[in-house]
């Protein structure tokens, strides 16, 4: 029988891939998507799935007990990516991260929690375990968040597995490594810099440009939420790993050698404050479960810089109209995000 599932913040990047996939793949549920369009979700991003009969969107603030328990109405599921997820704009200012990742989850637990959900999946990260210089966090590890999102983040997945423990809410929390791929707003790294280099402008590489991070296929990423959320056991943490470590540079190098643009776009710039070295996540667990992701990253790399090629229409508009944050960016590292 077919489920109805919520799923919140479904108009941003990782959301909109995930909602394109159920509709796909689960063809007898139904999904309601609630969001608040912020900044970073925009209704282009399911354009092409938004008359489905299957697929309702509410605008709503998961903060918002009303918004929450009218969404929830009637769901069997929720999977919940709904939150202010850029590092830079936390330091810009953390109130709305406190606001959206912390009590927001609140209120949706509390919901769920009322009309016995039977599956909810928090989506957390691999930034609330911090940085680690060798070897990589298991899904025991213990979190030292280092900077406002990060931390914001791992109040939601702590708070989310009290609900578990304290009331058996049946809560499964996913912590994944840096997504990559098609709708991802063009203020994280690889967005940013192929719209950057397509515009001949100069790419702002933070440090000395060897921070590593861990790179996952949106698509990826998304299948591993769905295997869990029917395959997941409730109160358990999941990493879900790329198993692609790479120094910042490295990905640099590749964009601009796929676009055929100078390496003399490369400006390296102040340091971001507290950057977190490297990021490294141990997949075993999701492994041993039967689960792995099947995106190469050269060629998921490559498909997603031709996606941004060919989709200017979609980055052009929030590109150029950017206020605020545009400004202390700017500022901060003397380089153009537009
Ligand atoms: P995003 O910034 O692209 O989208 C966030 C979405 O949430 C937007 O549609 C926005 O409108 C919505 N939203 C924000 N506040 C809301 C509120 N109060 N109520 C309702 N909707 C709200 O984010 P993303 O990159 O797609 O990330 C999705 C989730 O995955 C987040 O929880 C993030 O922490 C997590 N995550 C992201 C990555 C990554 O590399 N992007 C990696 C691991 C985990
Ligand atoms: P980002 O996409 O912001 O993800 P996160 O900080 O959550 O990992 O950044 C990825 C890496 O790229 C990180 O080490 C910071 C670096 N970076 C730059 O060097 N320049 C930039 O303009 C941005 C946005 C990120």
């Amino acid at each position: 029988m077919g489920e109805r599932v919520l799923v919140t913040g479904g108009c941003g990047f990782i959301g909109s891939n995930f909602v394109r996939l159920l509709l796909a793949e689960r063809p007898d549920w139904e999904i309601v998507n609630l969001d608040k369009l912020t900044y970073a979700g925009r209704l282009e991003n399911l354009q092409d799935v938004a008359n489905e009969p299957r697929y309702r969107f509410v605008k709503g603030d998961i903060c918002d007990p009303a918004a929450v328990a009218d969404a929830m109405d009637g769901c069997t599921m929720a999977v919940n990516f709904a939150a202010e997820t850029h590092v830079d704009r936390s330091l810009l200012g953390a109130t709305h991260f406190i606001d959206t990742d912390i009590k927001g989850v609140l209120v949706l637990l509390e919901q769920a929690r009322r009309i016995g959900l039977e599956r909810f999946v928090q989506i957390s990260t691999d930034e609330v375990y911090g940085s680690i210089a060798e070897g990589s966090f298991t899904e025991e590890s213990l979190l030292c968040p280092r900077n406002p999102y990060a931390a914001s983040k791992a109040g939601g997945d702590r708070l989310a597995f009290a609900y578990w423990a304290t009331y058996r809410v049946p809560v499964i929390i996913t912590r994944a490594s840096n997504n990559y791929g098609p709708y991802q707003y063009p203020e994280k790294l690889v967005p940013l810099f192929v719209t950057n280099a397509l515009r001949d402008l100069p790419l702002p590489l933070y440090g000395d440009g060897r921070n590593v991070r861990d790179w996952l296929h949106v698509e990826d990423h998304c299948r591993g939420v769905l295997f869990l959320l029917e395959h997941g056991e409730p109160g358990e943490v999941y990493n879900i790993a790329g198993g692609n470590e790479h120094e910042n540079i490295a990905i640099t190098h590749t964009i601009l050698r796929l676009l055929g643009k100078p390496e003399t776009l490369i400006r390296p710039v102040e340091d971001r404050v507290g950057h977190d070295r490297r990021y490294s996540l141990d997949g075993g667990k999701l492994a041993r479960l039967g689960w792995t992701p099947r995106v190469p990253f050269a060629e998921g790399l490559e498909a997603t810089v031709r996606w941004y090629v060919d989709h200017e229409w979609w980055w052009k508009p929030v590109k150029d109209h950017d206020g605020e944050f545009q400004k202390y960016y700017e500022q901060q590292y003397g380089a153009r995000l537009a």
